[in-house]
């Protein structure tokens, strides 16, 4: 059996920048309220003529710039995310074709903001068994074009970005103990309405209508407490569980990379756990929340940082809407 390891980092975000402040003038909202509540600052949207597979070609260039490969060297494309450029074919077939690897399998997973440790956890299997020896694995998000500028939609629009990042994983034997250590996955559908989008819907004939569109269904709905508290205690089970099936201390754990849902929820965990904050990497400040490209964002940018060297152990975490929460230990 192979272990999983990282091989290149790298992420793209568009040049356009939106402040708290901007949305000012579109909602009734303050920088102060979203700050307080979220620690947001500003986030990143794309505009016209790029989407997810341009921001994903980008952020596949520097990943593979990094890795001294060619992406000819890539035998496996897996894409997580919640915003795919099309009902189908998946956006994952759309990257392909733009990175110019025909034939090599494309796979689109969902799992919202776990979607990149479900794509780590899927990615690994098929490493270790020797299956693919290099994986490009791809969290990527347009979140600006689906989000209701109005103050009806504010709880939710504030959180929200746009970007992409990607992860090379390849193979390393067994013996040098470094790697992908665990990854461990749950999901809870009896709150997949407590974050969603209802339209358009296969559900609904026809899927999509004007009264929809009048509602404002087809705009993401959430119940912010609720996924506050049940995200602050599913991120400490799940780093629990990675780090007890490892036999690892926290205090073990070089740096915590949690998906960047708020920085509230974040401190909020590291509060209760004793984890100190210096030893988390967050950017949400930046970017908010991209959700799949969220936890592949932070990692790009810690690593650039000098926040993750060879041999540290690097605990990855995430939850979101499904409900879905996963994590993963890293040997880096
Ligand atoms: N600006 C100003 N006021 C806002 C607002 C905004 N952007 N969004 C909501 N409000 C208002 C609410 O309408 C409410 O007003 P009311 O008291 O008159 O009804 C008030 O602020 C308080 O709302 P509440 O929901 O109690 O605030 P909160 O402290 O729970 O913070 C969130 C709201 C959304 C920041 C918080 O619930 C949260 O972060 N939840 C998790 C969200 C998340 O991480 N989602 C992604 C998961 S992957």
């Amino acid at each position: 059996m192979n272990r999983t390891t990282f091989l290149g980092l790298g992420h793209y975000v568009p040049p356009k920048v939106v402040t708290n402040k901007d949305l000012e003038k579109t909602m009734d909202t303050t920088d102060e309220w979203i700050q307080q509540r979220t620690g947001i600052c500003e986030r990143r949207y794309v505009e016209e003529g790029m989407g997810n597979v341009e921001m994903s070609y980008e952020a596949t260039q520097m990943a593979l710039q990094r890795a001294g490969l060619k992406i000819q060297d890539i035998d496996f494309i897996i894409l997580a995310t919640l915003s795919p450029e099309y009902t189908f074919p998946g956006t994952a077939c759309f990257l392909q074709d733009k990175l110019g690897v025909p034939n090599i399998p494309a796979l689109d997973i969902r799992q919202q903001c776990t979607g990149f440790i479900y794509g780590l956890s899927v990615a690994d299997q098929f490493i270790k068994t020797g299956m693919y020896k290099r994986i490009l694995l791809v969290g990527t998000e347009v979140h600006s074009t689906g989000i209701e500028f109005a103050t009806r939609g504010r709880d939710v629009t504030v959180l929200f970005g746009d970007g992409a990042a990607v992860s090379i994983l390849g193979a390393l034997p067994e013996s040098e103990k470094r790697g992908v250590l665990s990854t461990h996955l749950h999901a809870d559908g009896r709150f997949a309405k407590d974050l969603w989008i209802e339209n358009p819907s296969s559900r609904s004939h026809p899927r999509i209508t004007h009264q929809h569109i009048e509602e404002g269904s087809w705009y993401p709905k959430m119940n912010g407490r609720s996924v506050f508290v049940t995200a602050v205690k599913k991120f400490e089970e799940v780093i629990d569980e990675a780090l007890d099936h490892n036999k690892v201390k926290k205090e073990e754990v070089n740096l915590f990379v949690f998906h960047q849902a708020n920085l509230r929820i974040v401190q909020s965990v590291c509060e209760k756990m004793e984890i100190p904050m210096e030893k988390t990497f967050n950017n949400i400040q930046k970017y908010g929340n991209t959700t799949a490209a969220s936890i592949p964002l932070a990692l790009s940018e810690a690593w650039e940082a000098g926040r993750i060297k060879k041999n540290d152990l690097v605990c990855l975490c995430a939850f979101g809407s499904g409900y879905t929460w996963a994590s993963a230990l890293i040997r880096w």
